[in-house]
C-alpha cells in the first residue's frame, strides 16, 4: 500500500529515489512523485508508473542530495498528477510523503480550510502537510511541528517529511505503517521495505510505532514521541538482491512460482532431520505447559494467507484434536470474539504488515491471548509483536499475487500442527515418521508437477475465452480450490468462484449451462468418490470439466475432459501439490489475455490499510 524512499547524503538523491521506488512498485502503481531539496524544494510527479514518472523526469534535470519520493496506490481520490505525493503546502517549503489513512481526515481539512488553507487534492495526506505548516506558528522547532501534527491525527501513517526551514534533515514517524531506515556512510535513507535499500546499505533499524527518526548525512537519530532517544539493535539483512530480480524468466510471478522446489528444500532442511522423530522448530518456545492451558484455537488472516490458515484451521482439528476456527482477520476484529489467556492464536502473513491480521494480534494480545505469527518478512511488525515467531523462509515476494509464500505458509501450517500433534500426543511415532518422509519428498514433487509446465500452458490457451470458471473440492481440497480461483480472479481478471462441491446443488448449479468450465480438485482420496459425483452433475449439465487429480487415479479420466496429475502423497500434504497446477493455470490463462501479471489492476502486495 504505497512505497514511500528518502535520501540524504553527498550523492544525487533522483536516481537513488527512483531506483528504491521501482524495488517498491509492487506496493502500489498508479501514481509516483518525488521531491529532491536544493536551495528549494523542487517537485516531480506524473499518474501512472514509474516508467512515466523517469519520463517526466527526464527532462526536469533536478538536482539535490536530499529528497523524498513515492509510489501511490490510490486510497483517497483516483491516481492523477494532483492526489500523487509528495504534497507540499502552499508556501512550498514543506514536502511529505505517506503511507496509510488518516482516518479524522475530514474533519482536519474542514477545520484547515476554515483557518484560510487551500486543499489542491482529494487526498487525507494533504491534511498532515497543512496541519505542520499550521503547528509550525506555536512550536519552535520543525520536529515539535511535526509530533503536534502527528498527535492531532488519528489512523495509520508511515511519514518521510523535508522543510526548505530544515535544510539538514529527513524526518520520518511511524505509526501502524511499515518504515525501515537505512543506514550508511555518510548517508541515510527511509525506506517503506529493505529491497529499497539493498543496493546501498544492508544495516538497517526498524521503526516502531510511535517512533521518529531524524536523518542527518552523519548520524541517525531515534525517539518516541516525547522526544526521548530510543536505543535500538541495528539489524543486518542477510538475503541478497539476486533474491529480487526476475532472472530471467517473463514475470516475478514465473519466477516465483519455479522457485518453489527450492525454497521447499531450505525450509525443510532447517526444521527437519531425516532420521529425527522431532520436527526442529527451535525457535517457537510454545510447549506442552502452554498447550495444556489452550482451549480454542483462531487462525486469523486475509486473502491468500487465510486459504492457508483454512488449511492450517482443518489439521490442527483433525491431527491435534483441538477446537479451531479460521477467522477472515477484517471480519473478526469487529466480531467481539471470546478471547482469553486460554487462547491460541496463529496469525499468517506474507507481509507480516497487513493491517486487518495486525489489528486481531493486537486484539489477541491485549486479551491475554499467546499468539504465533508464521509470517514471511524479517523483522515486519507481526514478527516483532506475537509471542512467537515462525519465519516461512520464502526470500523476498515480488509479484503481487503470492505463489511461493502460499506453499511456505502451508508448509507452516503442517508444521505447527505436527508440533502440536505431537506435543499433546497425538501424532504417534510411526505416524511421524510417515508425515517427515513424505514432506521430505515434496521439492521433487513439485519439480515433477513444473515439468507438465507446457502441457498445463496448453490447457490454460484452450480455455481463454471462458468468461468464468467454477472451482470445487471437499476438506482440503475445497481450502485449494479457494485459492486457486482467487487467483484466476487478481491476475486474469475473470469471474472465479469456489463452492465446497457438495454446496453446488444448493444453489449455484443453476449457473452451470453448456459451456461453463469447472475445475475439480481431487487430492483428498478418501473424499473422491464423493466429488466425483458432484463432477458428473455438472457434466450432466454441459459443463467442460478440469481435474486435478492424484496420479493413479484413472476414475476421474473418464469424467473429466481434461485431467492434470500430481504425485500422490499423505493426505496433509496434497493441499500444496494440487495447487501448483492451479498457479500455472492462472499465470498462462493472464498471459495469454495480455494481463500485466505481476502488477495486476486495482491491488497492492502489501495492504496495510483497513
Ligand atoms: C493474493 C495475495 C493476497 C494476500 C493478502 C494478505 O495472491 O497475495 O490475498 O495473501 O493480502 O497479505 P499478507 O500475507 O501479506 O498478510
Amino acid at each position: 500500500m504505497c512505497g514511500i524512499v528518502g535520501y540524504i547524503g553527498d550523492r544525487e538523491a533522483t536516481p537513488i529515489l527512483v531506483e528504491g521506488l521501482k524495488t517498491l512498485e509492487y506496493r502500489g502503481y498508479d501514481s509516483a512523485g518525488v521531491a529532491i531539496y536544493n536551495d528549494k524544494i523542487d517537485l516531480v510527479k506524473t499518474k501512472g508508473r514509474l516508467k512515466d514518472l523517469v519520463k517526466t523526469l527526464g527532462d526536469s534535470n533536478m538536482k539535490g542530495t536530499m529528497g523524498i519520493g513515492h509510489t501511490r496506490w490510490a486510497t483517497h481520490g483516483e491516481p492523477s498528477y494532483l492526489n500523487a505525493h509528495p504534497h507540499m503546502n502552499s508556501d512550498v517549503d514543506i514536502a511529505l510523503v505517506h503511507n496509510g489513512i488518516i482516518e479524522n481526515y475530514i474533519e482536519l481539512r474542514e477545520e484547515l480550510i476554515e483557518k484560510g488553507y487551500k486543499f489542491v487534492s482529494e487526498t487525507d495526506t494533504e491534511t498532515i502537510v497543512h496541519l505542520i505548516t499550521e503547528s509550525e506558528k506555536t512550536t519552535d522547532t520543525f520536529l515539535d511541528a511535526i509530533l503536534a501534527a502527528a498527535s492531532r491525527i488519528d489512523g495509520s501513517y508511515a511519514l518521510g517529511v523535508i522543510s526548505h526551514k530544515n535544510p539538514d534533515e529527513i524526518i520520518a514517524v511511524r505509526k501502524e505503517s511499515p518504515l525501515v531506515i537505512g543506514i550508511g556512510e555518510g548517508e541515510n535513507f527511509i525506506a517503506s521495505d529493505i529491497p529499497a535499500l539493498l543496493k546501498h546499505t544492508r544495516n538497517v533499524y526498524f521503526l516502531e510505532d510511535n517512533e521518529i527518526a531524524i536523518l542527518r548525512k552523519e548520524s541517525v537519530k531515534l525517539l518516541d514521541m516525547d522526544k526521548n532517544e530510543v536505543k535500538k539493535e541495528i539489524f543486518r539483512v542477510t538475503w541478497d538482491m539476486d533474491a529480487a530480480e526476475k532472472a530471467g524468466f517473463n514475470h516475478f510471478m514465473l519466477k516465483e512460482i519455479h522457485e518453489q522446489p527450492r525454497v521447499m528444500r531450505d525450509v525443510l532442511a532447517q526444521r527437519i532431520d531425516e532420521t529425527s522423530t522431532e520436527i526442529k522448530l527451535d525457535q517457537l518456545k510454545i510447549d506442552k505447559e502452554l498447550l495444556k492451558r489452550v482451549n480454542k484455537v483462531y487462525l486469523v488472516a486475509c486473502g491468500t494467507a487465510s486459504y492457508a490458515a483454512e488449511v492450517g484451521k482443518e489439521l490442527l482439528q483433525k491431527v491435534a484434536r483441538i477446537p479451531a476456527v479460521m477467522e477472515t482477520a477484517s471480519e473478526f476484529r469487529y466480531k467481539d470474539p471470546i478471547i482469553d489467556e486460554n487462547t491460541l492464536m496463529i496469525v499468517v502473513s506474507q507481509s507480516g504488515e497487513t493491517a486487518d491480521t495486525l489489528a486481531a494480534l493486537r486484539m489477541a494480545k491485549k486479551s491475554g491471548a499467546y499468539v504465533i505469527a508464521a509470517v514471511n518478512v524479517v523483522g515486519s511488525t507481526m514478527a516483532r509483536e506475537a509471542d512467537d515467531v515462525l519465519y516461512l523462509c520464502a526470500g523476498p515476494e515480488i509479484a503481487v499475487a503470492s505463489t511461493k509464500a502460499y506453499s511456505a505458509q502451508l508448509v507452516a501450517m503442517y508444521l505447527i500442527s505436527i508440533k502440536i500433534g505431537r506435543l499433546l500426543g497425538k501424532i504417534n511415532d510411526t505416524e511421524f515418521i510417515e508425515l517427515r518422509d513424505a514432506l521430505l519428498k515434496l521439492p521433487t514433487q513439485i519439480e515433477k508437477i513444473l515439468a507438465r509446465e507446457e502441457e498445463i500452458k496448453m490447457l490454460a490457451y484452450k480455455h481463454l475465452d471462458m468468461k468464468n470458471i467454477f472451482y470445487i473440492g471437499r476438506g482440503l481440497d475445497y481450502a485449494a480450490s479457494l485459492e486457486g480461483a482467487l487467483k484466476i480472479k487478481e491476475i486474469a481478471y475473470l469471474h472465479a468462484e469456489s463452492y465446497p462441491a457438495g454446496e453446488l446443488k444448493h444453489g449455484p448449479i443453476a449457473l452451470i449451462e453448456n459451456g461453463s468450465v469447472l475445475m475439480g480438485i481431487l487430492g483428498q482420496e478418501y473424499l473422491m468418490e464423493k466429488t466425483i459425483s458432484n463432477i458428473k452433475e455438472v457434466k450432466a449439465r454441459g459443463a467442460e470439466v478440469i481435474a486435478i487429480a492424484l496420479e493413479g487415479n484413472e476414475k476421474v479420466k473418464k469424467i473429466a475432459d481434461d485431467v492434470i496429475y500430481v504425485p500422490a502423497t499423505h493426505w496433509m500434504l496434497t493441499t500444496l501439490l494440487v495447487n501448483i497446477p492451479q498457479q500455472l493455470f492462472a499465470y498462462y490463462i493472464a498471459c495469454g489475455l495480455g494481463h500485466d501479471v505481476d502488477k495486476p489492476r486495482n491491488l497492492a502486495k502489501s495492504v496495510t490499510v483497513e
